[in-house]
């Protein structure tokens, strides 16, 4: 028998050292950072309960989610401040950078 080769189909840069989604228990009021795969994301739990998933990427410019915090039903951005409603990262409220 010949070698055996495996064709590429992606890399895994992941960090095992960043919880899986379903291994995390999240508090409500919180957001933390964690991985679905390969993808990093950040999960919140709402004031109302409800845990929700999202890229752990600002549509802004960027910053991690999981920096910020949880407003109620939306998601602050720590970097500059955009508060994101959680279906779609829409920015809802105070686009500027805070103080
Ligand atoms: S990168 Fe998130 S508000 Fe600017």
């Amino acid at each position: 028998m010949g070698p055996v080769t495996a064709h590429l189909l992606d890399v895994l840069g992941y960090d095992p050292d960043v919880p899986e989604v379903r291994q995390i228990d999240v508090p409500v009021g919180a957001i933390v950072r964690a991985r679905d795969g390969t993808r990093e994301v950040a999960v919140a739990r709402l004031r109302s309960g409800k845990l929700v998933v999202v890229d752990d990427r600002c549509p802004h410019d960027g910053g991690r989610i999981s920096d910020g915090w949880v407003d109620g039903e939306r998601l602050v951005c720590a970097r500059h401040g955009w508060e994101l409603r959680v279906d779609g990262g829409r920015c809802v409220r105070d686009c500027k950078q805070r103080e």
